[in-house]
């Protein structure tokens, strides 16, 4: 598990070995816009301001990654990741 702070919305959430982070988001902020959630239509794309993120899509470049990611597929290499949600 890891942490997701969504920092615009001052919340926290875990994020379970057998969840999405998507899934977390959405628990918390339902109107957390989504659609393929298998990585490849880029509607879940959201601006990361903090953490390191395991990147599981093949969409985003490369700059894309620098600093957003897909919640639907991707996770977090350390424990935490922020979120500009
Ligand atoms: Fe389509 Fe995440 S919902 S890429």
């Amino acid at each position: 598990p890891f942490e997701v702070e969504l920092r615009r919305s001052n919340r926290t959430v875990t994020v379970p070995a057998d969840s999405s982070v998507l899934a977390a988001v959405r628990a918390e902020l339902p109107g957390t816009l989504y659609s393929c959630e298998q990585g490849f239509c880029g509607t879940c794309q959201q601006r990361v301001l903090d953490g390191e993120v395991d990147h599981r899509d093949e969409l985003l470049t490369d700059a894309e990654r620098g600093d957003s990611m897909l919640i639907c597929v991707s996770r977090a290499l350390g424990e935490r990741i922020v979120l500009d949600s």
